[in-house]
């Protein structure tokens, strides 16, 4: 009896040492792989720190400006050709256009992702690879349609946007977002832990927590790719309103997809192609037969109802 328990008792240790070699050895070629990407080259080079500083926030709104820029992510495909326009300070600029037009890439360019190929992006009328990047990141905010979610608490979540925040401006930004409804339902408020194993929120509630993160953040440009889900007309409504007040004072670039952002835009921008090939305000673009006209037509011949209503209020 004695041999045989201790016999098996010594069989579990025997095989998870065997097994840990096998362990190791694919760690140490993890860790080879990890390594390799720290070591790449960095292909937006930094300044020296003498560099100006964009500002502290708000300030005054910045105006951003794409100087005859051209792009390619690839050497022999040009994504974006002499694209020429200012999205002036405090304004909203809604970019609108076919998929694959090259509308994410310039955001990323705004953001200085990557550097043009030819051309240049100037904020405030300095190009942008004179500034620090730490202090670049710091002004301009992107708002993609897919956030991420840290499994942590919502508080975590949105002051990732400013890690020093006061626990009252964390809660001022999620009431700004709109989140203040959610917050009491959730059992444990701010704290409830969400993300992968945690509490999952919907789709409309995750772009609030976005937008919470970028009240938050309170950058002087701000960059939002729209997400195309189509919400609800409570929860559609609840977004306008957490937009409105984030887009308030700031200069903001709008991958569109809303009906209201196009409507309040101070400018569209209709891409295609790499190219820019209309400039406008909704009315004078509309009055005439171009994509403009052929897109709003195709998206938005039949609004949902909350998104007619709101448009009529702006
Ligand atoms: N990381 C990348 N590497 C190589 N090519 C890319 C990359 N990202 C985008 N492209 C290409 O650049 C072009 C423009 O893409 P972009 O994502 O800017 O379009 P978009 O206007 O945002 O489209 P959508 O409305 O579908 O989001 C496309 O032809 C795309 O295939
Ligand atoms: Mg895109």
């Amino acid at each position: 009896m004695a041999f045989a328990t201790y016999l098996s008792q010594l069989f579990s240790p025997a095989s998870s040492l065997a097994g840990s070699n096998t362990t190791l050895i694919g760690g140490l070629a993890l860790f080879d792989r990890f390594f390799r990407f720290l070591d790449l080259p960095v292909d937006v080079p930094e300044p020296l720190l003498s560099a100006p500083d964009p500002g502290p926030t708000p300030s005054s709104p910045v105006a951003v400006r794409f100087d005859h820029v051209s792009f390619s992510y690839r050497p022999d495909e040009e994504v974006l050709h002499d694209v020429d326009f200012t999205a002036q300070g405090g304004e909203l600029t809604a970019l609108v256009g076919p998929s694959g037009a090259g509308k994410t890439t310039l955001l990323s360019l705004a953001a200085r992702f990557y550097d043009p190929s030819a051309g240049q992006v100037l904020l405030g009328g300095t190009p942008l690879p004179a500034f620090q990047e730490e202090p670049l990141r710091r002004v301009t905010s992107m708002v993609t349609q897919d956030l991420f979610l840290f499994h942590a608490s919502l508080d975590d979540n949105i002051r990732y946007g400013r890690p020093n925040a006061s626990d009252q401006e964390v809660m001022a930004a999620a009431e700004a977002a709109q989140l203040a409804d959610l917050l009491r339902q959730l059992p444990e408020g701010l704290q409830t832990v969400v993300g992968e194993r945690g509490y999952r929120l919907s789709g409309g509630e995750k772009q609030r927590v976005a937008i919470a993160r970028a009240i938050l953040k309170d950058p002087r440009v701000l960059l939002l790719d729209e997400a195309t889900s189509s919400l609800d007309s409570h929860a559609e409504r609840l977004i306008q309103d957490a937009l409105a007040r984030l887009f308030h004072g700031r200069t903001v670039i709008a991958i569109a997809h809303r009906l209201s952002t196009i409507l309040a835009a101070d400018q569209i921008v209709v891409v295609e192609n790499g190219s820019v090939v209309e400039r406008g305000r909704h009315l004078g673009l509309l009055a005439h037969p171009g994509l403009y006209a052929r897109l709003y037509h195709e998206q938005f011949d039949s609004p949902p109802a909350a998104e007619v209503r709101y448009a009529r209020d702006l």
